[in-house]
């Protein structure tokens, strides 16, 4: 008999189509499945395991409300922020990531973020869209170099690992901060920094790869942006909840950052609108692991985890 499960988001053609041979599953619709549905489709299919991704709080009362059929929850991310560990433990319920497949992706999307803030790549291409019509001067419009600069990492995790290995490419100068020093294997030439306000007024580029939560809460905020270099550039596919937005827009206001790339905000899926009217700022929709190999990646680790779980064995990646 096929395992029952339920999914809340749509996946890639081949993990749909692994879906449905392999389990007997509730499938989302195009909009994916809100929280009730979730609850009210685990119950009448009485469903054993749940596919879910960041979209779907998976907070204390969240829990408590999960039939006691139900053995492996797999997130869809990387991050676990949204999911009450605590609650979740208590409650006996085996939970999942997909950690290392969207390492490449995510640095992938950082290193865009960061060419395409510092060489204006935004604002570039609505020129051109809007007509251009004249020829600039040598002087004008003018992006900051990538190659050569000093780039500051907070988080140096696996993600962050592999931001460093692309900046290697662009000359760049590594310095990090992280919660302790990586072994000199892993830190390829990279500078650490046991605090974070000593590596700042080092970063002309800042980019941050560290999880979500209280630890890191709104860790850039007015007294670490003003530690930064005039004129530096910030980069977040992490969490929204690592910067405080408000002072954000005044550093990119008042011109003490040349500009930011953004994947990541606070309000998701409805991101404060005063970055929408800042054309410093390159913005994306949470996308950092979205190619088609990564995203078919992280729905097979998750469907192994689940598959391993309901025929009792140990999952691959348990968050705990
Ligand atoms: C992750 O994998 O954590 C991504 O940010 C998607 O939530």
């Amino acid at each position: 008999m096929r395992a029952k499960i339920v999914v809340t988001r749509t996946m890639t053609d081949p993990v749909m189509e692994r879906i449905r041979s392999e389990f007997d599953a509730i499938l989302p619709p195009t909009a994916g499945l809100t929280p009730d549905e979730v609850i009210a489709a685990i119950k009448d299919h009485q469903a054993e395991g749940l596919l879910f991704t960041s979209g779907t709080k998976f907070d204390a009362s969240f829990i408590e409300r999960l039939p006691s059929h139900l053995k492996v929850a797999a997130t869809c991310s990387v991050g676990f922020d949204h999911i009450d560990v605590a609650a979740a433990k208590a409650r006996g319920l085996v939970v999942t990531n997909t950690p290392d497949v969207l390492n490449n992706a995510t640095a992938d999307m950082a290193f865009m973020l960061i060419l395409a803030a510092c060489r204006r790549a935004g604002e570039y291409d609505r020129v051109v869209r809007d007509g251009w019509g004249k020829f600039y001067g040598m002087h004008e419009f003018l992006g900051t170099e990538v190659s050569g600069k000093t780039l500051g990492i907070i988080g140096m995790g696996r993600i962050g690992q592999a931001v460093a290995q692309r900046a290697r490419g662009f000359d760049m100068k590594v310095v990090y901060h992280n919660r302790s020093q990586l072994p000199a294997q892993l830190e390829a030439g990279a500078t650490y920094f046991e605090k974070l306000e000593d590596m700042l007024p080092q970063s002309q580029i800042l980019t941050l790869h560290a999880p979500g939560g209280a630890e890191t809460s709104e860790i850039v905020n007015r007294e670490t942006l003003a530690l930064l270099p005039r004129g530096a550039v910030l980069v977040n596919t992490a969490r929204g909840t690592l910067v405080n937005e408000e002072d954000l827009i005044a550093a990119l206001n008042d011109g003490h950052l040349f500009a930011a790339g953004l994947d990541v905000f606070k309000g998701e899926p409805k991101p404060d609108a005063r970055f929408a009217s800042l054309p410093n700022v390159v913005l994306a929709p949470h996308m950092g692991s979205a190619t088609f190999q990564t995203r078919t990646a992280m729905g097979n680790r998750c469907l192994d985890n689940v598959a391993a779980v309901l025929a009792g064995r140990p999952a691959g990646d348990p968050i705990w």
